[in-house]
């Protein structure tokens, strides 16, 4: 893959740019059936589709070609429908499935060469692994299913059992140490599962659908939990889920995948903002954007901005030639002073007062730019004022209005809708030419703006 198209695939976040990779995946396949290879190196058979590919040989297509990079302390969420190539995936990471071709590098080192003996060495030294269905041994306590794999490493009795009760006390199931796993509940069981992961204290932690057994409250506390350990242990996490709302409540980015590719990379926000095509649009369209987008990413930027050093006419002149009630108030450097409005201005006249900020609203409420929409709203809906995004320091950076909140909310409705009017419109032909609708973006922007989280506002 060109190394462009790798850095657009791969998202966004000019951050990455000086953040370690961790694991590193390049033009990684896995046929599953009969002389695999050959479907890799046959130019048209690699470019089949997946039900032609089965049609002609026999093989099935698990992963075509997928690129990506993990960042060092990065949670990194792999989604898709069943059947997309999710757990293949994850489990040639550590190769528990063999990669028909590509790389995967480690710390920088292509483990696909690696013998048995290396391999091992690998898993027990660098990465852990929780499955859906915890595999914890029926006959053995939490304390020791915990310590197992130190075991296997051959880690003595005293010291394994030291380090299985940090993780269980870690997971919150101290007091169960000494109870078969039959005795806990699933979400408790998957507790044990991830401290035995963690006992070995590794880098990278695979997590393939470690939470879907659970029911949503439960579920909900476990990604809480992880978020909460992942925060403390600073691992690199590889995290497959189905779910939408788990992973964009837990990814720093995602890889969302069909057909055993990958088909678009970024940050929950560059997702829902930007979905690559029709397909992903889909899949998105039921998450609730004001979950994710950020005020920076709503807001708007006012028709009027007045200046500390302004004097009270010339204010009240701005505000009523832009025919406004109200404006912020900033200083020489961009800082936030506070808000006026006509009426304290022309109060402020009466008095015959010179300075601006003997007229601000204290009344006037302000967000960070990186705060999520819906915890915004009820500050909004407070406000009698649009609410002013700042920075950390303090600058303001645009505002906020409850109409603004309420047009992010449906936004992706009337994309959805525009575009089924669109199909009706166009009838039969449109079906009969699917990549006309792949190539339609959503919105003018959609196309280059990829990648920068940023001024995606209709
Ligand atoms: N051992 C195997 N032999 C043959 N085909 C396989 C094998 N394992 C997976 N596949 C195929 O590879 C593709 C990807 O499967 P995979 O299990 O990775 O999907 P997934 O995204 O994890 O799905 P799910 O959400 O259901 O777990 C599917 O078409 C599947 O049928
Ligand atoms: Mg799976």
């Amino acid at each position: 893959m060109a190394a462009q198209q790798a850095e657009e695939q791969n998202g966004s976040q000019n951050l990455d740019a000086d953040r370690e990779v961790c694991v590193e995946v390049r033009d990684l396949w896995k046929v599953f059936g009969p002389n695999p290879r050959r479907i890799v190196e046959d130019p048209e058979l690699r470019n089949a589709s997946k039900d032609k590919i089965l049609e002609e040989t026999g093989c099935v297509v698990g992963l075509r070609d997928v690129s990506f990079q993990v960042h060092r302390g990065e949670f990194f969420v792999l989604m898709g429908l069943s059947g997309s190539g999710k757990s293949t995936l994850i489990r040639c990471v550590i190769r528990l499935a063999e990669p028909t071709a590509g790389s995967i590098l480690i710390n920088g080192d292509d483990i696909v060469p690696y013998d048995e003996h290396k391999l091992g060495e690998l898993r027990r030294s660098t990465t852990g692994m929780v499955f859906q269905h915890f595999g914890l041994l029926p006959h053995r306590s939490v304390l020791d299913n915990v310590a197992y794999g130190l075991k296997i490493r051959g880690v003595a009795a005293s010291e394994r059992y030291d380090r299985a009760q940090v993780y269980v006390e870690k997971v919150g199931l101290k007091g169960w140490e000494h109870h078969l796993p039959a005795a806990l509940s699933g979400g408790m069981q998957q507790r044990v599962g991830i401290a035995r992961a963690l006992t070995g204290d590794p880098e990278i932690l695979l997590l393939d659908e470690p939470f879907s057994g659970l029911d949503p409250l439960i579920r909900r506390q476990m990604q809480d939990e992880l978020m909460e350990l992942q925060a403390e242990l600073q691992k690199t996490l590889l995290f497959v889920t189905h779910d939408l709302t788990e992973a964009l409540k837990v990814a720093d980015r995602m890889a969302i995948m069909r057909d055993g590719e990958i088909i678009q990379i970024g940050s929950p926000e560059e997702v829902i903002t930007n979905p690559s095509d029709s397909y992903v649009r889909q899949f998105v369209q039921d998450a609730s954007p004001t979950k994710v987008l950020s005020a920076r990413s709503v807001m708007e930027q006012p028709p009027v901005l007045l200046y500390s050093w302004q004097g009270p006419k010339a204010a009240l002149q701005i505000l009523r030639d832009a025919n406004v009630d109200s404006a912020f108030v900033v200083t020489r450097g961009g800082r936030l002073l506070g808000m006026v409005t006509v009426e304290r201005l022309v109060q402020l006249i009466r008095r015959k007062g010179t300075y601006l900020r003997d007229a601000l609203d204290p009344d006037m409420a302000t967000c960070g730019g990186d705060e999520v929409v819906e915890d915004l709203v009820p500050l909004v809906a407070a406000s009698r004022y649009p609410v002013a995004v700042v920075d950390e320091e303090d600058r303001f950076l645009g505002e906020v209005y409850v109409s603004t909140i309420i047009s992010s909310m449906i936004r992706d409705t009337e994309v959805e809708e525009a575009e089924a009017s669109e199909t009706e419109l166009n009838g039969e032909e449109d079906s009969a030419n699917s990549e006309s609708e792949e190539q339609r973006p959503s919105s003018p922007e959609s196309a280059d703006s990829k990648g920068t989280g940023e001024g995606v506002q209709s």
